[in-house]
């Protein structure tokens, strides 16, 4: 299949009324309404990407011996598009998430979509899907997925896989909306070894990170974070964001991309936006203690969660088996809310940033 793909459309004779669209999307909060449509396209040994479809949004059927119901054969992306003051619909960076799809595609031996069709499925939905981009400050959160298909037992890459795109209007991540959360750092579990799946947006990375997630709730935290698996030490990310922390001289630090820690779109964003405006940013290792001795001598300042679906927020708390303490005074200090405003303004198109990061979607 190629650039000129056409998707066969049958819109959803039963899509919801205005009225009940807009009830929905009043406080839709994160992840639990849906709108009308879904894209699937199918890829078949041999065959390559075909069968480009809009249609309503409706479960799958699936054998009990799909493949993807044992091994987990599955990637998935996360992306928003987001309603301009002038009403137009637009997406932030998206052939990155296309690119990060492919590079998750080529870790669990699945085909690549090209990156234009990727792109198309997207436009697909979100243009037949418009009504449910929401006004104001919420976004329309697309989940693009992948999973193999095949109707056998024995252990392989499978000879058939979908793509599918769903979508839901989304508020905030967090409860709290942009208050600073509290994080479980896990001394016990690890998410990503080196050599494994870290880096690769696989939903088996999610699935083991469950236990742990479960654990810093039982502690009354929000999130988990990582350290890496080789010497329970070092920080890598959170179950579904990467981390930066603040230095008190207003330098900022991440954790390198390691090859067992998410290459995060908004993670780049942020590196870019803060060289931009003159912060200076080391990609470096930085451990557990050393984050625990900061934050208590004051030379650390702040800490930020940040993704797709939380934006950036800061971390207020952390906790752990053995420690506890606060970051600044608990609350979102200046450096993180001067990076989130300038990155949502772009991703918003309410303020001109690098090229190419917003792309305008032909309604
Ligand atoms: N790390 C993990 C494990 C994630 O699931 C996500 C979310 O997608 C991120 C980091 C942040 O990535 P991005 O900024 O591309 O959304
Ligand atoms: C995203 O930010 O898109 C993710 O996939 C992470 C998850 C917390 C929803």
């Amino acid at each position: 299949m190629t650039q000129q793909t056409t998707f066969s459309l049958e819109p959803n004779p039963n899509a919801l009324d205005a009225a009940t669209r807009d009830a929905l999307m009043r406080d839709p909060a994160f992840g639990r309404v849906f709108t009308d449509h879904m894209v699937t396209i199918t890829w078949r040994e041999g065959q390559g990407w075909q069968d480009a479809k809009v249609t309503a949004r409706k479960p799958f059927s699936i054998d009990p011996a799909c493949s993807v119901l044992h091994y987990g054969q599955e990637i998935f992306e996360g992306m928003k598009a987001y309603r301009g003051a002038d009403g137009a619909v637009t997406l932030f960076r998206p052939l990155e998430n296309a690119r990060r799809f492919q590079a998750s595609a080529k870790r669990m031996a699945m085909p690549a979509l090209p990156e234009s069709l990727f792109l198309e499925a997207i436009e697909q939905l979100v243009r037949i899907d418009q009504a449910w981009v929401p006004h104001g400050s919420g976004s329309l959160y697309l989940r693009p997925f992948m999973f193999a298909n095949e109707v056998f037992l024995g252990i392989k890459p499978a000879s058939e896989f979908i793509f599918c795109v769903i979508a839901c209007p989304v508020g905030p991540y967090f409860k709290g909306g942009d208050k600073a959360v509290s994080v479980w750092v896990s001394e016990n579990y690890t998410r990503a070894a080196p050599g494994g799946t870290g880096e690769a947006k696989c939903g088996g990375n999610y699935a083991g990170s469950l236990v742990a997630q479960n654990e810093a709730t039982a502690n009354g935290c929000d999130q988990v974070v990582f350290l890496d698996a080789a010497e329970h030490r070092w920080v890598e990310e959170l179950g579904g964001m990467n981390i930066f922390f603040v230095m008190d001289d207003g330098t900022l630090v991440t954790p390198p991309l390691s090859g067992s820690i998410l290459p995060g779109i908004t993670r780049a964003s942020v590196i870019e936006l803060a060289r931009e405006m003159g912060m200076v940013v080391e990609e470096r290792r930085y451990s557990y203690p050393e984050w625990e001795a900061d934050a208590k001598s004051g030379r650390l300042a702040e800490a930020f969660v940040c993704g797709t679906a939380a934006t950036l927020v800061a971390i207020g708390e952390v906790r752990s088996a053995r420690t506890r303490f606060a970051i600044g005074n608990g609350t979102a200090g200046n450096t993180v809310k001067v990076l989130r405003d300038r990155l949502v303004e772009i991703q918003r198109n309410q303020a001109a940033g690098p090229a190419g990061w917003v792309h305008h979607v032909a309604l």
